[in-house]
């Protein structure tokens, strides 16, 4: 079993699209049994709010439905409680150490780190161009999974 946290500033934008393209990703590959995906954000402000309209309507683009998921912070629990603790951008790692106390275990990534030109991904909330975030994520997502199965051979 693999558990997953994609983590963003607010959990409103990206970290959610992560955390519900992984999972139609998985779902399509009939690995659902063997994965655990969640999201989470370094601030509060957002805390119990839905996903932002915009990126809800971008997932819902690619056929993805995101309807019940509440924006939480992340909390040092989640160090423990997850295996790979993919972040958006430089900015939420360092969020996630913070908060973490630490990464002794080697857990803490940027997800676009498993793509070919690793980078961040640039925050929707403020750009506006969600399409262009679900496909850094798309493209981080499937780096990842590749990144996975060459580790399980
Ligand atoms: P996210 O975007 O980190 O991708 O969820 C943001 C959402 C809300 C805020 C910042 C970023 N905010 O400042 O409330």
């Amino acid at each position: 079993m693999f558990k997953i946290l994609f983590v963003c500033l607010g959990n409103i934008c990206r970290s959610p699209m992560g955390e519900f393209i992984l999972k139609d990703m998985i779902r399509r590959a009939g690995r659902n049994e063997d994965f655990f995906i969640a999201s989470a954000g370094t601030s509060s402000e957002e805390q119990g709010n839905g996903v932002y309209p915009p990126a809800k309507r971008e997932l819902a683009k690619h056929g993805i439905d995101c309807t019940g998921k509440r924006a939480v912070r992340f909390c040092a629990s989640d160090y423990e409680k997850y295996d790979y603790i993919l972040c958006m951008e430089q900015r939420n790692a360092e969020g996630v150490l913070r908060i973490a106390g630490g990464d002794p275990k080697g857990k803490v990534f940027r997800l676009l780190d498993f793509s070919a030109r690793p980078r961040d991904i640039a925050d929707p909330w403020y750009t506006g161009d969600f399409a262009a975030a679900y496909k850094d994520i798309e493209e981080g997502c499937l780096g990842f999974l590749n990144y996975l199965s060459e580790s399980e051979k």
